[in-house]
This record gives C-alpha cells, sequence and structure tokens, in this order.
C-alpha cells in the first residue's frame, strides 16, 4: 500500500524501503509508538498523543526529535499530503541505527518517521452491539506505560482472540485484570465506572483519559482500582477505549453474556459524550484555521 511517509526529514512513500537493518527499532524493539485519528483531515487529540510520546522517550532516555508545535506542524504537512480526509496517523521514534550491540552510544541520533493511513472505524452497527473478548495472561514487559514497540506479547494475544472468534483480549496477571491488548478497559458496577489506575501495568490511554473526564463531569463515579478477575462476572456494563475504536461495548467475555446482552446505559452516554467530543475537536480547529 503506498502511503505518504514523513522519514527522518524527508517525504517519501511507504514503497521505499527506508529503514536500516541495524536500526534499533528493528533489532531490539528500542522504540516508542504512537496512533492518532483524523477527520476531515483534522488530526484527532494530538497534544495529548504529542505528550504521551515526550514522556515514553524521556523514559527510555531517547531525545525526542520535536517539540510540540514542530510536531504539530509535521502532522499538518503530512495530511496536507494525504489524498483521503479520515484514517490514521502512526508515529514511531527509534534510538536510531548503528552496529548492533545492546550497549548503545549516548546520543544516537533517533529514526523518526510518520504517516497517514486508510482505517475503517466502527460502524453505528458494530458501535450498538459491541465487541467480544477473551481473557488471557499478561505476557508483557514491566513497564507497560511505555507504549513501546515491544508488541509480541499483545500480538499473541489478540491472535488468541481471533482464533477464539472474539475481536480482542483482556490481560490478566496476579488475579487481576489490567487492560485489553490493544485498549483500556472500564466495567461498570453498581452506577460505578471502574478501570486500572494509571501505574507501570497498563498504557496511560488518551482515550481512557477524556472518558473519565467526560464520566466525572457527568456526575458518574470513577474508581481508579485494579478489578480482581472473580469480579468480571458481576458486572452491569463492560466497555473497552482506543483510538481506534472510541467507546466500545463488550457484549462478552469468554462466552458470558455481559449485563442484559444490550449495550448498557452508561456505555451509551459516555460513547456519544466522546463521539461529540471529538466532533467538537474538529469544529474548534476548523474555526481555528479560519482566523
Ligand atoms: N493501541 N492499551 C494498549 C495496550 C494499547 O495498545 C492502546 C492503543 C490503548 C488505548 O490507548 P489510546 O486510547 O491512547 O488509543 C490501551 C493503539 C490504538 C494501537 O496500538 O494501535
Amino acid at each position: 500500500m503506498t502511503d505518504v511517509l514523513f522519514f527522518n526529514g524527508r517525504w517519501t512513500t511507504t514503497d521505499e524501503r527506508v529503514l536500516g537493518v541495524e536500526d534499533r527499532g528493528f533489532q531490539f524493539g528500542d522504540a516508542v509508538y504512537e496512533v492518532f485519528k483524523f477527520l476531515q483531515k483534522r488530526p484527532i487529540l494530538a497534544v495529548d498523543h504529542f505528550r504521551r510520546l515526550d514522556r515514553g522517550l524521556s523514559e527510555i532516555e531517547i531525545r525526542n526529535p520535536w517539540n510540540e508545535s514542530g510536531f504539530l506542524r509535521t502532522v499538518d504537512a503530512l495530511l496536507e499530503r494525504t489524498s483521503f480526509p479520515d484514517g490514521i496517523v502512526y508515529v514511531q521514534v527509534s534510538r536510531g541505527e548503528g552496529e548492533r550491540a545492546h550497549f548503545y552510544p549516548d546520543n544516537m541520533a533517533p529514526t523518526t518517521l510518520m504517516y497517514s493511513r486508510k482505517f475503517r472505524f466502527p460502524d453505528a452497527t458494530k458501535k450498538e452491539h459491541g465487541i467480544r473478548l477473551i481473557t488471557t495472561p499478561d505476557l508483557r514487559w514491566k513497564q507497560c506505560q511505555v507504549k513501546s514497540v515491544n508488541l509480541l506479547p499483545n500480538a499473541i494475544a489478540k491472535k488468541r482472540a481471533q482464533r477464539a472468534g472474539a475481536d480482542e483480549a483482556l490481560l490478566l496477571d496476579e488475579g487481576e485484570v489490567r487492560e485489553g491488548a490493544s485498549s483500556s478497559f472500564f466495567v461498570v458496577k453498581g452506577g460505578r465506572l471502574i478501570t486500572h489506575p494509571l501505574d507501570e501495568h497498563i498504557l496511560p490511554g488518551v482515550v481512557r483519559d477524556r472518558v473519565i473526564g467526560l464520566a466525572i463531569a457527568s456526575k458518574i463515579r470513577v474508581d481508579e482500582r485494579p478489578l480482581r478477575e472473580t469480579e468480571l462476572f458481576q458486572l452491569d456494563e463492560a466497555f473497552i477505549t482506543s483510538t481506534t475504536m472510541g467507546v466500545m461495548p463488550v457484549a462478552e467475555i469468554d462466552g458470558r453474556v455481559i449485563g442484559n446482552s444490550r449495550r448498557g446505559e452508561i456505555t451509551t452516554r459516555l460513547q456519544r459524550l466522546f463521539d461529540d467530543l471529538e466532533v467538537s475537536e474538529i469544529a474548534q480547529q476548523s474555526r481555528g484555521a479560519a482566523v
């Protein structure tokens, strides 16, 4: 698939084989990434994604090649060159390229790339009926707050889900529910929202953060605490959140139906509020562009 690609400061397409075999992102998974959405050529929550990228890079001591305004300018330039209005942007920054060795020199020149791609976001039917989950052990490393490209455990978990006829895998560890293989996880119990607290066990999801804000603003109580595995089957509602899925109801976990098998009331409310937030992001940027 030919897509517009920004690679180390120049413009090309994904048809060009740009990456060196000794790039540390390729050989060591020594890189972080981001995925964000764009609608009508407007990036959605790009600043939140930039800030998470910045924190992740700083935690693993890779120099951020961008400051916030430089990042947003690159995103704008990418979307100007993109021929379709809606899709996702993939961003990756690795420590750089150098002779293969576990020891790395300080101050390597990072490898920086960004490309846009078409994406089929869930339609109204999917958003109403939701998805199926399976549970599976969390085999990831102990720094899950860093959005590193070491996604093998996530990919294996997803494949298991797919083989079981499900859409997403829910990762369990030490008797607790962490998050989805590529999503944050929420449940509703007795009118309260429960989701894992921010720590090294989960990625600080951009949508997770916004949904918590929307819930609090709507006077829905939010408990940020780990959910015991045993609590999974005493739920009123469950949903996942992610950049590509938004707020997505969970219909089943390990073949057991959640709630009364229909999209729950609180899930529906938060799904609408988050969809509205995306729309207002676009409107705000359009206004900004007009002045
Ligand atoms: N995944 N948890 C994990 C492990 C994820 O990979 C993701 C996102 C999320 C949700 O984060 P956000 O709300 O910022 O999208 C939570 C992206 C979409 C991906 O890997 O493609």
